[in-house]
């Protein structure tokens, strides 16, 4: 937002790392160098990888430059799974400093492990996000991502201490207390899920302040797929600029990949720690850059969790750098294949019905969608909260008879929507859960 009278201004590439100034070249030189160092690693420390890699008929020694990754095996969630909780580590139980791991919604977790030269890793990447980011040493930083066995809250708190800004640990929930933290503490960033992003906003609204007059200028949101139609929303909100932050557990938790505030046109991938590649989902070859697919990473320098080519299930596409020539983006994640809906044969992502609440003038972007089943039919009901200023009690029939009909013409669907009054809808802490499913199990 050039217009932003709270902007911190130019100036961006003053401190970058060595990395980030690399050219195309030299990435790819290190990226050879440290692949050939990570099959090797995980081959000779993590019995899966062997078995894998030996029944696909693969050797370390086989790779020699970057294209010489797709004869590797893929790794995917299950495999991590069945090795709960410690046979994926590469290195003695004793040499992590830390374990986290993932909600997964159901069965058992997946744990991930860092070495002390791991985390330090880890923080390197954060400090360099935040600072991409617009993040300066002596900011404050309101860090609203849940702390616990979830990477959000530590992963973003020592790259924020990395970078030498003043850390608020307040984790996600108690929204009334953010509201007071962020007025009396005066934090220059916040970082925070884009869903309890509206959240706060509500809750400044309900309390008579005036988010614009917040002291906050800049928001780094992610662990969820959001739309540019929610940054508007948000950025305008609050008088503030809002940058994408990309990451995974199994990868090594946030600061994967980092909107740069100067561009904002994606995320570009930290490619001296972490390898992209973008498959076909049904059959697996790796795609050239710039088509659509699933998103697959490879850890480049992790000790103790090395990943190769794991499957995130994320759909998007690798573009060239821009604000970081040597480094690749990837365009913002529209969703997983996981959250793909498909209703009589068409696909829809939550996404897509984000951008179109967004679009209206009565939805704040609190929505979910609910999927039944009458008869043989699927049926799809958005619920959607509206603003307060726009509420009369009445269900908004002509606006939301007018959303159906845009979706019927842009995305193809006959979806029912349902405009519910404001505060009705649960409120996410952390991941907004988009999608409720009570259709019967087959
Ligand atoms: O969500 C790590 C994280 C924390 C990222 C804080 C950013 C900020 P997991 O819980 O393992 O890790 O979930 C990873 O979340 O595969 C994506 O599906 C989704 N995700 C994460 N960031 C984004 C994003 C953290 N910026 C899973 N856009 C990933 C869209 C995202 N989806």
């Amino acid at each position: 937002m050039a217009s932003n009278p709270k902007s911190s201004g130019s100036g961006y590439s003053a401190e970058m790392d060595e990395a980030e100034r690399a050219s195309r070249d030299q990435i790819a030189a290190l990226q050879t160098k440290r692949l050939a160092w990570t099959l090797a690693h995980a081959y000779d420390n993590v019995a899966h990888y062997k078995k894998a890699f030996d029944t696909a008929g693969v050797h370390p020694s086989d790779f020699r430059q970057p294209s010489d990754l797709g004869k590797f095996p893929f790794t995917v969630k299950t495999d991590l799974r069945d090795n709960y909780p410690f046979k994926m580590f590469a290195v003695a139980r004793e040499r992590l400093v830390r374990v986290h791991a993932s909600s997964g919604t159901t069965g058992k977790p997946i744990v991930v492990g860092y070495t002390r030269a791991d985390i330090d890793i880890w923080s390197d990447v954060m400090a360099r996000s935040i600072r991409a980011a617009g993040g300066r040493s002596g900011m404050i930083i309101h860090n609203a991502y849940g702390y616990g066995l979830f990477t959000g809250g530590l992963g973003v708190h020592y790259g924020a201490e990395r970078l030498g800004c003043t850390v608020v640990p307040v984790s996600g929930g108690m929204t009334e207390r953010q509201v007071q933290l962020i007025n009396d503490f005066k934090p220059d960033i916040i970082t925070v899920t884009p869903s309890y992003m509206l959240a706060i906003l509500d809750e400044f609204k309900r309390q008579g302040l005036d988010p614009r007059q917040s002291s906050l200028k800049i928001g780094i949101f992610g662990a969820e797929p959001w739309t540019n139609a929610m940054r508007t929303e948000i950025e305008q909100a609050f008088d503030m600029d809002a940058t994408d932050i990309y990451g995974l557990s199994e990868v090594i938790g946030p600061g994967v990949a980092q909107e740069c505030i100067e561009t904002k046109d994606g995320l570009h991938i930290w490619e001296d720690h972490f390898y992209p590649e973008v498959i076909d989902p049904e059959t697996g070859a790796v795609l050239p850059d710039g088509e659509k697919g699933e998103l697959v990473f490879t850890s480049l320098t992790k000790q103790a969790f090395p990943i190769i080519r794991y499957r995130t299930r994320d759909l998007t596409r690798l573009l060239p750098g821009t604000a970081r020539p040597g480094m690749r983006r990837m365009e913002k994640v529209t969703g997983r294949s996981d959250d793909m809906i498909i209703l009589r044969g068409v696909n829809v992502f939550p996404t897509q019905i984000e951008e179109v609440l967004l679009g209206t003038d009565w939805c704040g972007g609190h929505f979910i969608i609910e999927l039944t089943r009458e008869g043989r039919m699927d049926e799809m009901t958005v619920l959607a909260e509206a603003r307060p200023e726009s509420w009369d009690g009445s269900g908004l029939l002509e606006h939301t008879e007018r959303i159906a009909a845009y979706i019927k013409n842009t995305i193809g669907i006959s979806a029912r929507i349902k405009a519910v009054a404001p505060e009705t809808l649960e409120r996410s802490l952390g991941k907004a859960k988009r999608v409720v499913d009570k259709r019967p199990k087959e």
